[in-house]
């Protein structure tokens, strides 16, 4: 009953006119795919949202924020806000994403703001969340994963819960090629679904899409897709390529 849904973050790379090649050649390879089958989401940076808004245009793609900041306005050098994002045409955006929280110092509480601040101007967030090697070695990783959720969706509406997409993304695995085994993401998903419906109640819960994240490849895909609870993915290194991406999406119309 929930579509899945794949999302591209291209992170710090592609300018516009790349954007609007890669989402040219992603049509035309997903031409047979239907808008049942998957939802598409690309997150380009801040200087190609505006390029590739115009380009999805009758598209069936999304277009999502890698980041924004949680206040409305005002003297905030370098930053973006919701109500921006939103008027440049995204409809999601990013929150919590693990280098946000390890290079640039994201942390629970502003995620939690930023949380607050998209849904205020209309933006569906894809909330990350995930552990580090040396919390999941240290027999952690579901207490992290619960401090980061309760934290992060703090004063969510049911509504909003199910609306939102929730992304797992182990630290490690992200962008060193080594993705979860399936048991690993199977448990950590099967957590966020079980802790989402003791807080949020199981209708609400069980609309939210959890995505997996962290070195999802065309070889990979298909057995984390078919875990209960994992409901697409959010995919670094192999969305820059769109034909690497399209072999991702495509798989969920042959399940
Ligand atoms: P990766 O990145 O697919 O390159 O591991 C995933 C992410 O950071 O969202």
């Amino acid at each position: 009953m929930r579509i899945p849904v794949f999302a591209a973050n291209w992170k710090m790379h592609k300018t516009g006119l790349e954007a609007v090649a890669w989402i040219r050649e992603f049509a035309v390879a997903t031409k047979n795919l239907s808008a049942a089958d998957a939802e598409v989401i690309i997150a380009p940076p801040f200087t190609a949202i505006a390029a590739a808004v115009e380009a999805t245009r009758g598209a069936t793609l999304a277009v999502a924020g890698q980041n924004l900041h949680f206040e409305r306005q005002g003297a905030f050098t370098g930053e973006v806000s919701a109500a921006l994002l939103k008027a440049a045409g995204a409809d999601l955006v990013i929150i919590g994403h693990s280098e946000r929280r390890r290079i640039f110092g994201e942390t629970d509480e502003s995620v939690q703001r930023k949380v607050t601040a998209a849904h205020t101007a209309g933006l569906v967030p894809i909330v990350c969340v995930g552990e580090t090697l040396d919390e999941r070695e240290r027999g952690e990783t579901l207490a992290v994963l619960d401090r980061q959720l309760k934290a992060g969706l703090d004063g969510c509406s049911g509504d909003q819960i199910a609306a939102l997409i929730l992304a797992y993304e182990p630290v490690w695995a992200i962008g060193t090629g080594k993705n979860a085994t399936a048991t690993e993401a199977g448990e950590a998903h099967a957590h966020l679904r079980r802790r989402l419906r003791e807080w949020f109640g199981g209708t609400h819960a069980d609309r939210c899409r959890i995505l997996y994240g962290g070195s999802v490849k065309p070889e990979n895909i298909k057995e984390l897709i078919g875990l209960e609870d994992v409901d697409g993915a959010l995919v670094g290194g192999a969305s820059l390529e769109s034909s690497t991406f399209a072999a991702i999406v495509s798989v969920s119309a042959t399940l």
